[in-house]
């Protein structure tokens, strides 16, 4: 064979063998929190449309519990294209694509349909593009887990009062310091997968996170009193690596995209059929929820007063605040 035939050849062979694999993959996602809360639902519902719509050739293996690491790093990891896919809460985001914060100012979204408004509207749009640039990631699906609550292993929390003296873990996430520091407390920035094991060995008292995701982390093992303090709604977001993303075919990628869509929207009903029975699971496993004493605007005026300012230049300015609020009429 001359070697022009050959190159021939191979130049063929090699042809094939990328248009038969440019649309066969088996994608990595990583989720933060254990099976049973809303980002394995997410990830589930998004890894059998993906299966469904590319017939079986494209395919997602899910990887719960911070197997692939903690949330904040899967992020660096999917930007450098070493991980596929990862579902985080959105506060584990904003680290590294600042004006995502819109999302987690307290107080902003008052109930799922708000959350839904800004996800699925421009808002979300917006916020899309600029974690592509910012971050490296595409926001792909979102998981709606309802609002964040305070637990704590010590003692009944009713007002700002009673909350004062206690060890608050929070994420590692400015905006979300800046709010208990408003409420007076100086809080215990840690990661994630860190959690559990703190809370166990008493190094903090209490953290906040959704009820679903106190359930599926175990959390009521190691934490007595819930208060409903509703000062943030928790989205969790399906995000994918850019680099991998732009390294499918157009069909591969409106494959990702439908699908991540179609989970989202399984995900905006699954909060609101199980957080109920979720909430009196917690109770029955021994939690006590305690609501707080009428003094809410309390801590809404914190929030409001002493924490937005701080972070109007990070989200984009005053003026992209105010523009959320009115997308919510208010
Ligand atoms: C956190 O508290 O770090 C996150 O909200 C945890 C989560 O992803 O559920």
């Amino acid at each position: 064979m001359t070697l022009k035939k050959w190159l021939t050849g191979s130049v063929w062979v090699a042809s094939l063998l990328l248009a038969t694999t440019a649309s066969a993959a088996t994608f990595k996602v990583a989720i933060g929190d254990a099976a049973g809360g809303t980002q394995y639902e997410l990830g589930k519902v998004f890894a059998e449309q993906l299966k469904e719509k590319s017939g079986g050739s494209v395919t997602a293996d899910l990887f719960p519990n911070s197997q692939l690491g903690d949330e904040q790093d899967t992020i660096n990891d999917a930007a450098m294209g070493l991980l596929d896919f990862s579902i985080l809460a959105i506060n584990n985001i904003t680290p590294f694509s600042p004006s995502v914060a819109v999302l987690t100012m307290p107080y902003v979204i008052q109930s799922l349909e708000d959350a839904r408004t800004l996800t699925q509207g421009d808002v979300g749009k917006e916020l899309t593009e600029k974690t592509i640039r910012d971050a490296g990631v595409r926001i792909v699906g979102w998981s709606y887990s309802g609002f964040r609550v305070l637990t704590n292993s010590k003692r009944p929390v009713r007002s700002l009062d009673d909350l004062k003296g206690l060890i608050i873990r929070v994420p590692k996430n400015e905006l979300m310091i800046a709010f208990y520091n408003a409420l007076g407390v100086n809080p215990t920035p840690m990661a994630w997968n860190e959690t559990f094991t703190a809370l166990q060995q008493g190094v903090v008292d209490g953290q906040d996170n959704p009820y679903i995701t106190i359930s599926a982390m175990k959390f009521d093992e190691v934490q007595k009193y819930i208060t409903p303090i509703r000062y943030l709604f928790s989205l969790e977001p399906l995000v994918m690596s850019e680099q991998v993303f732009q390294a499918q075919t157009p069909e591969v990628q409106a494959w990702i995209l439908e699908a991540g869509q179609a989970a989202t929207e399984y995900s905006y009903e699954y909060i609101q059929v199980t957080e109920d029975n979720i909430k009196q699971e917690l109770q029955a496993a021994g939690m006590e929820i305690v609501e707080l004493a009428n003094n809410e605007q309390d801590w809404i005026d914190a929030a409001t007063t002493k924490v937005w300012p701080a972070f109007y230049d990070s989200i984009g300015g005053k003026e992209r605040l105010d523009a959320v609020l009115a997308t919510l009429n208010r």
